[in-house]
Parts: structure tokens; C-alpha cells; sequence
């Protein structure tokens, strides 16, 4: 398996990022939207992971990435991405722990981001860092017209969601080691998520 080393995004990476990037959304972010967030540091963290050649000639080629943006006590995780080759890889995982951690450096008492109705599994791999739906956008996603779910955590800053982290980087380090994550298409997401608005329901 690849080895894998997080670090914070730089200027170098974003050639990287961006061919990730235009793989796996379709309205890619431009180079000059990551380079505007890397120029604020204080209140934006991203990260890359990158494949931790042994050789100090071969260029580190970027797996991944994730960035957050935290204001008043909030974290907002902007995006989260791994190269489509490496998926399942606890790539995305590795920098949840990191980028978690970093907000809770920053002061975050609870993180929130927004994912696709159907990106079912984004939903899980939130749902194992603590994330809950709590509410839909509708029509978020401009370009498809699709619903964004909003997830929140809260209580970052407690022993509890340490623990969570914890329990996640320790899972790292397994080979195997499963998120344990829900899938979170139950009867809530179900009844908020995929049936008209019409219905009279909540
Ligand atoms: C979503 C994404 C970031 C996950 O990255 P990843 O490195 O493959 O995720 P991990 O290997 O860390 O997965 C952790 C857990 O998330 C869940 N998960 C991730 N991808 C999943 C999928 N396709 N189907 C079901 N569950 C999935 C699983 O519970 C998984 O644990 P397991 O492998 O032990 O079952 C990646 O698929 C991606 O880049 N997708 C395109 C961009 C995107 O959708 N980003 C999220 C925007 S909000």
C-alpha cells in the first residue's frame, strides 16, 4: 500500500491538486481561488496528502486534500478530495484527523460542510468524524442543480470528540482497519432527503 504523509498545502502542490480536482467535481475550483485561500492563513488550514516517496529526486505526487475555514468558533470544512486511483485508501480520513485537529487548534467549538444528497459515501466518511444531517439546501449545487446535505459537529473542543479523533487515527494506522462509519441514507435522511417538498412532512 502507498505510504502517505499530510502536510499543509503550498503554491508547489496546487498543479496536484488541480488535477484531482478537475476529476472529481464538476465545476472544479480554479488555481487562483486555492491560491486566494492559501493567502489567509489565519483563518483557513489545507492540507495535501502526498505519497511519501522514499527517493528525495521523485517529485511527491498529491493523493489528496482538504481544507477548513474557521470564523467565530466555527469550523466550515470547504473541501475534502482524493485522486479517484486511491480511493477507500483512508486517504480523505488521514486529513479529517488533521484538519479536525487544526481547527480545534484554532478555537472551533463545532465544524459544518455541505455534500451532495447522493454522495453517499462523503455522508459516511463524515458520519465517522461525528458529523450529523441536520438540513438540506436545495439547488445548492448551481451547476447540477443538485441538494446539498448540511452536516454538523458539534462539542469539538470536548474530551468526547478527542476521543473521536483518537479513535479514528488509530485506525490509521491498521492495515484494514474499518470506519465503523453509518450510512446515513436511514428512514431520516430518507423522509428529509428524498420525498417532495410537498409532502407536508418536515
Ligand atoms: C469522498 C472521498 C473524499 C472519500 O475519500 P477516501 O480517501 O476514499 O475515503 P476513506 O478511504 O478515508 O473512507 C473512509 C470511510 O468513508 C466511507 N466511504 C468513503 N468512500 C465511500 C464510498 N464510495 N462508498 C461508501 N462509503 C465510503 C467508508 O465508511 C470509509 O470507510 P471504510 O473504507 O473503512 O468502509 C472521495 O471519494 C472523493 O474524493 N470523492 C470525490 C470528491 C467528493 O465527493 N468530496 C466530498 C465533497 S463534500
Amino acid at each position: 500500500m502507498t505510504a502517505v504523509v499530510v502536510e499543509p498545502m503550498r503554491r508547489r502542490h496546487i498543479r496536484g491538486v488541480m488535477a484531482i480536482e478537475q476529476l472529481v467535481y464538476p465545476k472544479p475550483w480554479t488555481p487562483a481561488l486555492f491560491l486566494s485561500e492559501l493567502a489567509q492563513p489565519k483563518s483557513r488550514t489545507y492540507l495535501v496528502a502526498l505519497e511519501n516517496s522514499r527517493s528525495f529526486l521523485r517529485r511527491r505526487n498529491v493523493l489528496g486534500y482538504a481544507g477548513v475555514m474557521v470564523a467565530v468558533g466555527e469550523a466550515h470544512i470547504t473541501t475534502v478530495a482524493a485522486h479517484p486511483h486511491h480511493h477507500r485508501r483512508k486517504i480523505a480520513s488521514r486529513l479529517l484527523v488533521q484538519l479536525l485537529r487544526e481547527a480545534r487548534l484554532l478555537g472551533a467549538e463545532a465544524a459544518t460542510l455541505e455534500v451532495r444528497v447522493n454522495n453517499r459515501g462523503a455522508q459516511r466518511l463524515y458520519a465517522a468524524f461525528g458529523f450529523a444531517p441536520v438540513g438540506v439546501r436545495p439547488g445548492y449545487y448551481a451547476e447540477t442543480g443538485e441538494d446539498a446535505l448540511i452536516m454538523w459537529a458539534s462539542g469539538l473542543l470536548s474530551d468526547a470528540y478527542a476521543d473521536i479523533l483518537q479513535h479514528q487515527a488509530a485506525r490509521l494506522a491498521r492495515p484494514g482497519g474499518d470506519s465503523g462509519a453509518a450510512d446515513l441514507h436511514v428512514p431520516w435522511v430518507q423522509q428529509r432527503v428524498g420525498l417532495p417538498a410537498d409532502t407536508g412532512r418536515d
